[in-house]
């Protein structure tokens, strides 16, 4: 039986990590994007999964701010992307084994507030729901139908409201 692992990137895995996300999405923008929120994100969460020993499939969260002007301070919260699993990998359960991973890790940080643009039949099984209905909004309405969010701990979001800004390097995608 194969064995999936989940552990956290190490420096060695960096070459692997880019060839997942350029083969997964078709080409190097998101692979890209990974290198340069190395340069931008923290805290950042980056982790790979493994089968059989080899790695397979890669997913990200980097902080992201709510801009709530009815409110002072920010809840503490994180936006996935990119996840990414090789095409070869995809559909044995990893991309699922590393998002719940990865909230397991936001939670443990206390960022319980988890943001994701993607397939909107995807991500509501590990607990995603609309953001748009709640008042949160990425960019323009035009992507409320993908823009998702997940309270980690009930009540965690507090009401805010508002645009949902990621770090500058998703600018340059
Ligand atoms: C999305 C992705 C990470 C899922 O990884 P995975 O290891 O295949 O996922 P799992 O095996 O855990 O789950 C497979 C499920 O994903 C769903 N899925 C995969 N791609 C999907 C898509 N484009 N739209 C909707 N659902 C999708 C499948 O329907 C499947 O659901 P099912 O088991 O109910 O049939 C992988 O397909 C991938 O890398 N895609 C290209 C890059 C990408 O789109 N990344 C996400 C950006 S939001």
């Amino acid at each position: 039986m194969t064995s999936i692992e989940v552990r956290p990137e190490q420096d060695s895995d960096r070459e692997a990590v880019f060839r997942i996300n350029e083969r997964a999405f078709g080409g190097p923008d998101e692979a890209r994007l990974v290198d340069r929120l190395r340069t931008q994100a923290d805290p950042m969460i980056s982790l790979v999964a493994e089968s059989d020993g080899q790695p397979a499939g890669h997913i990200l969260f980097t902080p992201v701010a709510i801009e709530d002007s009815s409110k002072p301070g920010q809840v503490p919260a994180m936006g996935l992307a990119p996840m990414a699993v090789d095409p070869q990998f995809q559909r044995q359960g990893i991309g699922s084994q590393l998002v719940r991973a990865g909230l397991d890790v936001c939670l443990g940080i206390d960022r319980p507030v988890v943001f994701v643009l993607g397939h909107p039949e995807y991500y509501p099984r590990f607990g995603f729901r609309p953001a748009a209905p709640l008042g949160l909004h990425f960019q323009d309405h035009s992507f409320d139908h993908a823009f998702m969010v997940a309270e980690l701990k009930p009540g965690a979001l507090q009401g805010r409201r508002g645009w949902v800004r990621y770090l500058p390097a998703f600018e340059e995608v």
